[in-house]
């Protein structure tokens, strides 16, 4: 059932160019447009959602973090995410005309259920982004966005999180057109994105050698930093998750701009830095940060587009992505991640698919 791969995790890996375009299947519409027909809502409703509050846990969180900034981007409504397990006992503010969208892969997540009962019992609307149909998430939200990832069996989870990114980036362009666009520039790119991202995550699978020769070093170290900025840093906290949750090595992530206000008195000699150059309009800033680190002697994996030819003379190692929109490298910067955290894994002898503590469906506060 492993379908000829050691373990679970990297079948859903390897999983994921089909399970993005399965997601994305039926709604792009050939006049560019998100289509999302189990929502149909009413224009006067889409209009009149003045915030919307994104609540989930771990992998799902993080997806709630790049959708925040593309909601925000796109609509200009005020996004707040959290974590379930504060967003419940928080006594959240609500508007008459507050949205609120819960991510869960299983749709059984107990703090993000809770979450979404409380949001339904003050008055809010209800989306939920889930990969179950029939789950309870799904059974008690108002309106359910469907991801389509196929079973998710490995405790890590890998396809249900960029399935969920795309699902985010649909709701977020469905909501803009049918608002009236804010920025129908960005919804183009964003949707022209959508069309190549199979390809574009199929491709960057072609990662897997130069990160399994990495991991192999780098297993032996006890801890990690990942850096970032705007979206990179999303996509840092996920890589640091996914490190810890399998290899067990210890990981922060870290907003490549707070790094002097802190974390860099832990960078020394050797210490491995995993940073994230992919948002061109941040790409400079994320340079002087990496010259940073290595000052100190870090010893720095840096992920960039293909093309690049600064990075070469400011790290100690270059992973080159296929390029695709600075707002869809969420879903790109994922995979070699998650690379990274399954070779560090199997090199320490580690129980991939089912690591210490840790269930696939935490059903319990
Ligand atoms: O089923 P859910 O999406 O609600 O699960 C949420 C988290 O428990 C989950 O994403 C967890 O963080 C993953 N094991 C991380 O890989």
């Amino acid at each position: 059932e492993k379908g000829g791969y050691e373990h679970f995790m990297l079948k859903e890996i390897y999983e994921q160019p089909k399970a993005v375009a399965d997601t994305l299947t039926g709604r792009l519409s050939d006049d560019n447009r998100a289509v999302l027909p189990e929502l149909d809502w009413a224009l006067g409703m889409a209009r009149g959602i003045d915030r919307i509050h994104v609540v989930a846990c771990g992998t799902a969180y993080h997806a709630g973090m790049v959708g925040r900034q593309i909601l925000e981007r796109l609509t200009r409504i005020p996004v707040e995410v959290e974590v379930a397990s504060e967003y419940r006992y928080r006594d959240p503010i609500y508007t008459d005309h507050t949205l609120v969208l819960v991510i869960s892969q299983s749709g059984e997540t107990a703090d993000t259920l809770a979450a979404l009962q409380e949001a339904k019992a003050r008055g809010a609307r209800v989306v939920a982004v889930t990969n179950v149909v029939g789950s309870s998430v799904a059974r008690e939200a108002d309106d359910v966005i469907i991801t389509w990832a196929g079973p998710e069996i490995a405790v890590a989870s890998t396809k249900a999180y960029t399935t969920q990114l795309v699902a985010l980036y649909l709701f977020a362009c469905y909501l803009a057109q049918l608002r009236g666009a804010a920025d129908p520039a960005t919804i183009e790119e964003v949707l022209a994105g959508l069309r190549d991202l199979p390809d574009a995550v199929s491709k960057v699978l072609d990662t897997a050698p130069a990160m399994k020769a990495f991991a192999q070093q780098f297993a032996r170290k006890e801890s990690a930093f990942f850096i970032g900025r705007g979206l990179d840093y999303v996509a840092a906290l996920e890589g640091a998750l996914k490190l810890k949750e399998i290899s067990y090595i210890h990981a922060e992530a870290y907003a490549a701009g707070e790094l002097k206000h802190g974390t860099l008195a832990l960078i020394a000699e050797g210490v491995p830095v995993i940073a994230l150059a992919t948002q061109d309009h941040l790409y400079e800033k994320t340079v002087s940060n990496i010259k940073e680190v290595k000052a100190r002697d870090a010893h720095v994996l840096a992920l960039t587009w293909t093309g690049d030819e600064e990075m070469a003379s400011v790290a100690d190692e270059v992973l080159y992505l296929p390029r695709v929109s600075p707002w869809l490298a969420p879903a790109v910067v994922a995979v070699p991640l998650q690379l990274l955290a399954y070779f560090a894994a199997v090199e320490r002898g580690n129980d991939v698919d089912k690591p210490r503590n840790l269930a696939k469906s935490v059903t319990v506060e």
